[in-house]
């Protein structure tokens, strides 16, 4: 595996460590990498009030944008059993990232990698706006 991935999966494991998830005792970490290639990570926030929750995808998100990272060429999401995105981080990474390699890795460092495309086929997306 690529050394850039390692460094991902591990970025990705130590924001799952920060997790704040009282309600489903499910940590995810994700690490997204900018094409200038910084690294940017979110972990899962949960509320109490549980629809306010926000996904470690779109917290790593939200983190690149802030930094003013505009391009981005892989995503890395950690959980203890291999979560893929749920369907609103789809549609984001895709508003956000456009097509990349998005990997998920399980907590016995077995990796699977899907693509923006395949992961959401027949996207709503920017182009339906103009
Ligand atoms: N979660 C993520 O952060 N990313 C995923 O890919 C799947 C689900 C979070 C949302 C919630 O805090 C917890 O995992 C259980 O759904």
């Amino acid at each position: 595996m690529e050394k850039l991935t390692k460094q991902l999966i591990k970025t990705a494991k130590s924001a799952a460590n920060n997790a704040h998830c009282p309600f489903s005792n499910y940590p995810v970490g994700a690490a997204l990498l900018s094409k200038s290639g910084k690294i940017y990570k979110g972990c899962n926030v949960e509320s109490s009030s549980y629809g306010l929750s926000v996904c470690a995808e779109r917290n790593a998100i939200a983190a690149a944008l802030v930094d003013n990272a505009q391009a981005f060429s892989a995503l890395v999401i950690y959980s203890q059993n291999g979560a893929t995105p749920c369907g609103a981080c789809r549609q984001v990474i895709w508003d956000v990232c456009g097509e990349i390699p998005i990997y998920t890795v399980d907590e016995n460092n077995n990796t699977k990698e899907y693509n923006s495309k395949n992961l959401l086929p027949e996207p709503f997306g920017a182009h339906k706006l103009e």
